[in-house]
């Protein structure tokens, strides 16, 4: 039976553990995952520090959840970026994801069909995230370095697509604020990241991108139904099969994490 070694190693979540999460406060202000302190990815197999406390390892029943999960999802989706997934979805709570195991401690961590959102709030978290994705897609657009140069162009750029709802938020008579903190604060977070610490850095980009596409996505078609009458946001088109760039991406993130 498999087991994942907890340790601590290369890839390192700030321990604010705010990460995307950030970007859903303009929905609603207290909406936050928290993550553990250290989300490990070794060569080998994930390793996970929870915060402070000692090392321990997955139970048998995550590791039955694994093998089911393997039969379900693409070979690409095994590996680093498994790891990954296997990690984030445990800190989802149960409303949040069938797979969550976190308990739900406040009404924002429950199901998104409850949550209230406003125009307002919604319209900062997109001018929030479109300065996250123009930091990240600017950081891998003018790299070469070869970790980072893969992962141009794969399709799930979202910036360009962000622009063009603002433009639309405008047509619409609404006024573009300026991106707040937390937009701000992760965007500067990231550059650091991408210069100093490249695994960690890699293992933001599958959050962003991953989560986006997840729960985001979903979060968006519902929050659209209440406020926007079902608008269709560019933020959640792609050109191409989602499916397919996201395994397309998946397998390059296995590859450049045989680090
Ligand atoms: C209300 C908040 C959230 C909801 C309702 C939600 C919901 C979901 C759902 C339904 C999935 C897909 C599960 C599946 O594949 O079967 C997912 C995946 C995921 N979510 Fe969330 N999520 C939320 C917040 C977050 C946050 C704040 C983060 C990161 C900070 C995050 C990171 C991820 C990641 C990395 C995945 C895995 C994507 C993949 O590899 O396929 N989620 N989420």
């Amino acid at each position: 039976m498999a087991t994942t070694t907890l340790n601590s190693s290369s890839c390192h979540f700030p321990s604010s553990t705010r990460l995307y999460s950030e970007s859903y406060l303009g929905l609603r202000p207290t909406v936050r995952i928290s993550y553990p302190r250290n989300l490990t990815a070794p060569r080998g197999y994930l390793a996970v520090k929870a915060n402070g406390g000692p090392a321990s390892v997955v139970s048998a029943a995550a590791a039955v959840k694994e093998m089911v999960r393997r039969e379900k999802y693409p070979e690409e989706s095994i590996g680093f970026v498994g790891e990954m997934r296997l990690v984030a979805m445990r800190l989802h709570t149960r409303d949040q994801a069938k797979e969550g195991e976190k308990e739900s401690k406040s009404p924002e961590e429950g199901p998104v069909t409850k949550w209230e959102p406003t125009v307002e709030g919604y319209l900062q978290f997109l001018v929030d995230s479109k300065l996250v994705y123009d930091t990240l897609e600017g950081i891998i657009d003018e790299s070469d370095f070869p970790t980072y140069v893969v992962f141009k162009n794969t399709g799930l750029e979202r910036a360009e697509k962000l622009g063009k709802d603002l433009e639309w938020f405008k047509e619409q008579g609404y006024e573009i604020p300026e991106a707040m903190a937390p937009g701000r604060t992760y965007s500067e977070y990231l550059k650091v990241l991408a210069e100093r610490d490249p695994e960690a850095f890699i293992c933001h980009f599958y959050n962003i991108y991953f989560a986006h596409s997840a729960g985001g996505q979903m979060i968006g078609t519902k929050v659209s139904k209440k406020i926007l009458d079902g608008k269709e946001l560019e933020f959640y088109k792609w050109d191409g099969q989602l499916s397919q760039l996201l395994q397309d991406v998946r397998k390059k993130l296995n590859s450049v994490a045989e680090w």
